[in-house]
């Protein structure tokens, strides 16, 4: 199972209706859970016009297993089944304390049952907001797909926040290893010691001297201690840290490019690190039904679906549509061998994705479908680990990252 979260930093940018409708168009093809996490202030049970049997309070507070707090669509919704593969987990209705604020017994046991599910995508609608309520959910080394428009200047800026806390609490995790804390333990060597304790204090507060980032402070640790295996380890955890985003009420390419794209990648760089990577997954326009869709309690993708097959003959799966918008004709019979399947598919997705690029998808069903494509594609890629396949605690990541040091 691939776990997706969608976070965002700044609240109201279309996190909760971006999960759902993400899920659904996962779920078109492969078996999505829809996580509801945005405990206390959970929006999920207004936009979906569900009666919700069970939810998490069941599962936290009444033993019951997180797999029978899976809920499908209703066949009043979902007539003909095309939803069939999507199924969610709503957070508990009211306000219960210990659930909202997440204490250590409850995130714990969260985890546990978020680790045992069994689905082939687990997509969670994250609270907004830079506490540990958030980040402490978001798996260790990438953070899932965060969220933000151009229509909120804020949020590009919260947005880069948010990629910075999970860079730095992942690579601060490392930091607090007992191992490297014996290594570089103030005595034999004062300039080592400094160089990590300033490496520390960066990456807790989130600052370092005026203009400085963490290239700058390792930089002048290799330049300390250019023999230590630890520099090499943490070089690699923050070279292969990735940002995967989606632009929601996306307005134009230029524009958000300029507005939006440039400043938060130019501030991670700025005032964290170079290293970093970003991927752009694709983005959602802004558009009427997608917004009505939150009053009606109907999915815009279910309602879609159903509006299409009252006006116009069976639509076709989402993979032959989509080579239909980009006119690439009938899919090739796939080839014998599973590795050439997979490089044919990932160079059909890269020709997609350039077409897509030059006719900026104008519908959000367009969107929704495209960014699915791309979530399988990267997630069936192993050099980008993209979607966790499980929750680390803070314990077994410090073990992994030791047994890398020794
Ligand atoms: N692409 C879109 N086009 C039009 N309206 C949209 C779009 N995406 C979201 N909205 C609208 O924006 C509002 C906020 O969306 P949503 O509740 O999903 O945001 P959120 O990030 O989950 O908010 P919160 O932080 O409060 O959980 C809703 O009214 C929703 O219908
Ligand atoms: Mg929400």
């Amino acid at each position: 199972m691939r776990i997706l979260p969608v976070s965002s930093g700044k609240g109201g940018v279309g996190k909760t209706t971006f999960a759902l409708n993400f899920a659904l168009a996962l779920a078109r093809t492969s078996r999505t859970i829809l996580l509801d996490l945005d405990t206390g202030t959970s929006s999920l049970r207004s936009f979906l016009d569900v009666k919700v049997e069970r939810d998490l309070f069941h599962f936290l507070k009444k033993g019951q297993p997180l797999a029978s707090c899976c809920q499908a669509l209703p066949a009043t919704m979902d007539p003909e089944g095309a939803f069939a593969n999507f199924s969610f987990i709503a957070s508990p209705g009211g306000f219960v304390q210990d659930i909202v604020n997440f204490v250590p017994e409850v995130k714990e046991k969260l985890i546990a049952g978020i680790n045992g599910l069994q689905a082939d995508y687990l997509v969670v609608d994250m609270k907004a907001g830079l506490d540990h309520n958030v980040l402490e959910f978001l798996p260790l080394s990438n953070s899932g797909i965060l969220l933000f428009t151009p229509r909120l200047k804020a949020a590009t800026a919260t947005a880069a926040e948010m990629a910075k806390a999970v860079l730095f609490r992942m690579l601060g995790i490392m930091l607090s290893s007992p191992l490297l804390q014996g290594r570089f333990a103030p005595g034999p060597d004062e300039a080592q010691a400094s160089v990590f304790q300033r490496l520390r204090d960066f990456l807790e507060s989130g600052n370092g001297d005026p203009g400085g980032n963490l290239d700058d402070l390792i930089g002048e640790a290799a330049a300390r201690f250019p023999e230590d295996n630890f520099l090499r380890v943490f070089r690699y955890y923050l070279e292969n840290y990735k940002v995967y985003y989606v632009l929601n009420q996306f307005n134009s390419v230029a524009e958000s490019v300029e507005n939006t794209i440039k400043p938060f990648v130019e501030e991670i760089f700025r005032s964290a690190s170079s290293k970093v990577t970003f991927h752009n997954l694709g983005w959602v326009v802004e558009d009427e039904q997608v917004r009505r869709s939150g009053e009606t309690g109907v999915p815009y993708l279910v309602r879609r679906h159903y509006q299409k097959r009252q006006a116009a003959p069976p639509a076709p799966d989402a993979d032959a549509r989509l080579r239909e918008i980009f006119g690439l004709g009938p899919a090739k019979p796939p080839p014998g061998k599973k590795k050439d399947l997979a490089r044919e598919l990932s160079g059909q997705l890269d020709l997609l994705r350039k077409i897509y690029v030059f006719n900026a998808g104008r519908d959000p069903e367009t969107n929704l479908d495209f960014i699915a494509a791309r979530a399988r594609d990267l997630s069936a890629n192993s050099v980008h680990q993209f979607g966790m396949k499980r929750i680390f605690s803070v314990q077994e990541f410090l073990e992994r990252f030791q047994s890398r040091l020794t």
